[in-house]
């Protein structure tokens, strides 16, 4: 059998998995380290994690059967030479969709009710009864939400939103566009409108990305973007950092170009871009929108289990590159 490689534990029961399909060793590498160990042929298969680079250059040399993310993105893998060099890449579709919503909407209801300031206005020791004019935020019922992107994490918060009285819009592929069937729309026909990138981002009251990072989505929010956007609106982030341009976003929010940022991730993670941190019409997570005790568990079973399948030589449940696999077997 040949040995796992663990960049980091994973909840239960993914441990207990991996050490049944193979020996597991747990080791934190930095970019160098983990570079010379996937080149050394000790292992057949890696257990990683999002902060794990596995760039052209690792992967140029990596002597692998396969890698198994734990998470449902892999922009941290170059899918292409991973898929060059034969190495399988698998994720954890499905089970996180629900919990990256939940965020989405809490960062919606929680900038546009102000409820960071608001805290900090109570723990301070400020508050001293009620105020006609205290903290005074904005409606979400009534109000626009624009949706970038049309998957699985979109379908799921347009669902709550619908159920705030929001007014739903969406472009299923920012900047560009396509085709979006009633089939496809199913639940939502008539109930949602598909729009251009263009108009989603002038007429949005809250823009929430939803959308991969790619080369057509680096900086998707970019000055142009931003300086589109109403004064009063708020964009929200919980998918990729690099899909804004955070520079930019400081800028607009200073200048009130927007209104104010919602974020659960970041361009350079877990580095913020200069004065973010000090904005008041923001709220800032440390990219938590899959972390609730049953969804880390099953992103760590889904995670094993492609590690299982790999190091016993089969196909993994949920493989991002399965032409890697057949060109390597
Ligand atoms: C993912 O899975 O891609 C999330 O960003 C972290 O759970």
């Amino acid at each position: 059998m040949s040995k796992i490689l663990v960049t980091t534990p994973i909840p239960a029961p993914g441990m207990d998995i991996l050490a049944a399909a193979g020996e597991v060793e747990v080791l934190e590498l930095d970019h160098d380290g983990l570079i010379e160990r996937c080149a050394s042929g000790d292992y057949g298969v890696v257990v990683s994690q999002l902060r794990d680079r596995f760039d052209a250059e690792l992967l140029s040399t990596a002597n692998l059967v396969g890698i198994s993310n734990y998470a449902v993105g892999f922009d941290n893998i170059d899918i292409a030479a991973a898929t060059e060099r034969g190495i399988t890449v698998a994720n954890t579709p499905g089970v996180l969709t629900d919990s990256t919503a939940d965020i989405a909407m809490l960062l919606i209801l929680s900038t546009a009710r102000r409820v960071v300031e608001a805290d900090h206005f109570v723990r301070s020791g400020a508050f001293a009864g009620w105020e006609p004019e205290l903290l005074l935020g904005s409606d979400v019922s009534g109000r626009v939400l624009g949706l970038a992107g049309f998957g699985r994490i979109a379908r799921a918060t347009a669902r709550r939103a619908l159920g705030f009285g929001m007014t739903v819009k969406f472009c299923p592929r920012p900047p560009s566009d396509r085709e979006v069937t009633d089939e496809e729309l199913g639940e939502f026909a008539g109930r949602i409108e598909h729009v251009s990138w263009e108009e989603l981002v002038a007429s949005s009251d809250f823009l929430s990305l939803h959308v991969p990072l790619s080369a057509d989505t680096h900086h998707l929010v970019d000055e142009r973007a931003l300086w589109s956007m109403k004064n009063s609106a708020i964009l929200i982030n919980t998918a990729r950092g690099p899909v804004v341009d955070e520079g930019e976003l400081v800028a607009a929010l200073r200048e009130r170009v927007i209104a104010g940022a919602g974020l659960d991730v970041y361009e350079n993670e877990p580095e913020l871009a200069p004065g973010l941190a000090g904005l008041p019409n923001t709220v800032l997570l440390p990219h938590v929108g899959s972390a609730t005790v049953s969804v880390r568990s099953e992103m760590a079973r889904l995670c094993a289990e492609n590690a299982a399948a790999m190091v016993r030589g089969t196909l993994p449940p949920h493989p991002v590159n399965s032409q890697a696999w057949n060109q390597a077997g």
